[in-house]
C-alpha cells in the first residue's frame, strides 16, 4: 500500500445499514489488505449501553451526549454490546448531535493514520472521512438482513423471533435514514455492493473488486 508521502493513507469507508453484511467485508478487507478496522456501530452501542445502565434516558440529548464524552475507546470487547437491544439503544442515541460531535475526532483520527484504515457505520463516507478514495454503500433487502441477523442472534443465545428482528431492522432503518444529523445515506461517489443474492464469500470477492480497483486509481493519482 503505498501513495505520496504527503497525503493520507488509503481509507475504505463501508456503510449501510443493519445486518447487510458491512461488517463481515471490513473484517475481511482489513486482514487481506493488512489494514486496521474499526467497527463505529461499537462506539454507539457502548454509549447506548452505558446511558441504560445509568438509568438515563436514551433520548435525552445532554445525558446522551454526556456518555458518549466519558467512553473509554479501549473498551469496546463487551459481548453486552453485540445484544439486540444494543442495536436499539444504539440508534436512539446515535440521532443526537451531541453523540455524533462527542464521537468525531476519535473516528476521524483512526480513519487517517498514516498508514491506512477501514471503518465500516452510516456516515464514514459522507461525514467521517468523506476524502476517502474507496467508499462501499453495502445494503440488501430487509427481509434478507433479517434472516441473517436472526440466526446469528440465535447464535449469541438471544431468542427473538423472525418477525420481531425484521420490525427491529424496519425501524433501525427508518430512524438511521431519517435523522437530521448525519443520516445514513449512500454517498454519491460510494460503490454500491448489494448482498441480497451473494454468498459471503461472493460477497467479499465482489468487495475487493471494488477495492483493489479504488486502490489503482489511487496509486495512481
Ligand atoms: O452497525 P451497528 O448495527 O452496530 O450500528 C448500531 C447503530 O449505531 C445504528 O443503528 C446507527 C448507529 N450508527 C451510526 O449512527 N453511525 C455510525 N457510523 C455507526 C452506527
Amino acid at each position: 500500500m503505498t501513495g505520496p508521502a504527503d497525503r493520507a493513507g488509503f481509507i475504505v469507508a463501508i456503510d449501510g445499514p443493519a445486518a447487510s453484511g458491512k461488517g463481515s467485508i471490513a473484517t475481511f478487507l482489513a486482514r487481506r489488505l493488512g489494514l486496521p478496522v474499526l467497527d463505529t456501530g461499537l462506539l454507539y452501542r457502548a454509549v447506548g449501553v452505558a446511558v441504560e445502565q445509568a438509568g438515563g434516558d436514551l433520548d435525552d440529548d445532554s445525558t446522551a451526549g454526556a456518555a458518549a464524552r466519558g467512553l473509554d475507546l479501549d473498551d469496546l470487547g463487551s459481548d453486552a454490546l453485540r445484544t439486540r437491544a444494543a442495536g436499539e439503544a444504539a440508534s436512539r442515541v446515535a440521532v443526537h448531535t451531541a453523540v455524533r460531535n462527542a464521537l468525531l475526532e476519535a473516528q476521524r483520527a483512526f480513519a487517517r493514520r498514516p498508514g491506512g484504515a477501514i471503518l465500516d457505520g452510516r456516515d464514514i463516507g459522507t461525514v467521517v472521512a468523506p476524502e476517502a478514495p474507496c467508499k462501499l454503500y453495502v445494503t440488501a433487502t430487509p427481509e434478507t438482513r433479517a434472516r441473517r441477523r436472526h440466526a446469528q442472534l440465535r447464535a449469541q443465545g438471544e431468542s427473538a423471533s423472525l418477525e420481531d428482528v425484521l420490525d427491529d431492522i424496519r425501524r433501525r432503518d427508518a430512524r438511521d435514514g431519517d435523522r437530521a444529523a448525519a443520516p445514513m445515506v449512500r454517498a454519491p461517489d460510494a460503490a454500491l455492493l448489494d448482498t441480497t443474492d451473494l454468498d459471503i464469500d461472493a460477497a467479499f470477492d465482489a468487495a475487493l473488486r471494488i477495492v483493489e480497483a479504488s486502490r489503482g486509481r489511487w496509486e495512481k493519482s
